[in-house]
């Protein structure tokens, strides 16, 4: 790497490797050709052994928050019961985008930095039988932690056996296993420009053949994020909207089906990342508020540094902080800077080639 360019300690977008930028910079081709059919069947092949499911996945051209909405509109009609578990900014958002278009959601608000709790989840369900759908989040980047998927996804089929469970895994996929077909969850959204190393710019969305029957029916709006278009299009090696094919190279170049490093190599992240964040970086005073998710190599800061020393992590590091404010719900924390300071870099190196 160039000791001039940045050297990103952000959970996302993630730096990228040299090949990968060299990816992205070929000339563009005709996105309704063979080219572009093959790179595009590759992907979504090579992606489903992450997903952990064998069922299609959608790619669109769009932020992680696109692939949320997707998984919302496309599931959910206005006035269906939805169970939103949030335990930090992104299950927020989640929440809010369904009840922006007409869910009618209750929200459970765990407090910021602990995961969610099946125990909670279940009382909650049992409170309201008819939820259609519960909204989860895999690796909460907001505040670094790992929710447990497969314990909330049980607890979720067996007290509430026909709600959708939709799941934001932006920063988990790729990074940690995820085995969407066992687990018995219904949709998974994740990014491109995290644990999958490529450019900002493509969600992918996996659907349980419960959810594609759903979308039958479902009445929210959707038009550019109308799953049931891309899959169709996809069937035909193409994608329904002009796609970002300067990212899909670079997804076509790190793409995980790659069976010579096999599933689970990629997990760990290079060793330079771990070290660089786990060693230097991190001064007495900046270190791991508490065990990092294994998805975001990620301190955050116990005490409260000099104004100087964290403008010199950000110009070294690009850490990131954000900001003045507390973290909500934890107003009353006053062990806790404004609001943490924080060093992450998203794990996961889905296969080299
Ligand atoms: C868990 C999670 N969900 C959703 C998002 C939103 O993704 P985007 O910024 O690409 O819309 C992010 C981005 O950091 C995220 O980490």
């Amino acid at each position: 790497m160039d000791r001039f360019e940045p050297n990103l300690r952000i959970p996302g977008p993630t730096g990228l490797p040299p090949t990968v930028r060299e990816a992205g910079a070929r000339q563009m081709i005709n996105h309704r050709g063979p080219e572009f059919a093959a790179m595009l069947a590759r992907i979504l092949d090579g992606v489903k052994p992450f997903f952990g499911t064998t069922s299609d996945v959608a790619m669109i051209t769009t932020a992680g928050t696109g692939g949320l909405e997707a998984a919302v509109v496309n599931t959910l009609s206005p006035g269906d019961q939805v169970l939103g578990v949030s335990i930090g900014s992104f299950g927020d958002r989640f929440a809010k985008i369904a009840r922006t278009y007409g869910a009618e959601v209750t929200k459970i608000e765990v407090e910021w930095g602990q995961a969610a709790d099946p125990a909670v989840v279940r009382e909650e369900l049992q409170r309201s039988p008819g939820t259609r759908a519960v909204l989860l989040t895999h690796n909460e980047t907001s505040t670094g932690v790992m929710n447990p998927i497969p314990e909330l996804a049980a607890v979720i089929r067996e007290v509430a056996p026909g709600a959708l469970i939709l799941v934001d895994s932006v920063s988990g996929l790729g990074a940690v296993p995820f085995e969407m077909d066992a687990w018995g969850v219904d949709v998974v959204v994740t990014g491109s420009q995290k644990a999958w190393m490529a450019a900002p710019g493509l969600a992918m969305i996996a659907a349980s053949d419960r959810a594609w029957t759903a979308m039958e029916t479902a009445t929210m709006p959707r038009v550019y994020l109308d799953l049931r278009a891309h899959r169709e299009s996809h069937a035909a090696g193409q994608t329904p909207f002009t796609p970002a094919i300067a990212v899909v190279y670079q997804g076509r170049r790190r793409d995980p089906a790659d069976g010579r490093r096999g599933c689970g190599s990629h997990l760990r992240p290079p060793r330079g990342v771990r070290r660089g964040i786990t060693g230097r970086a991190h001064s007495p005073r900046l270190r791991p508020l508490r065990r990092p998710t294994p998805c975001l190599q990620d301190g955050h800061c116990r005490g409260r540094p000099r104004r100087s020393r964290l403008e010199d992590l950000q110009r070294r590091a690009q850490a990131t902080w954000p900001g003045a404010r507390r973290w909500p719900r934890q107003a009353d924390r006053q062990d806790l800077p404004a609001r943490p300071p924080r060093l992450g870099h998203p794990r996961g190196d889905p296969t080299v080639r």
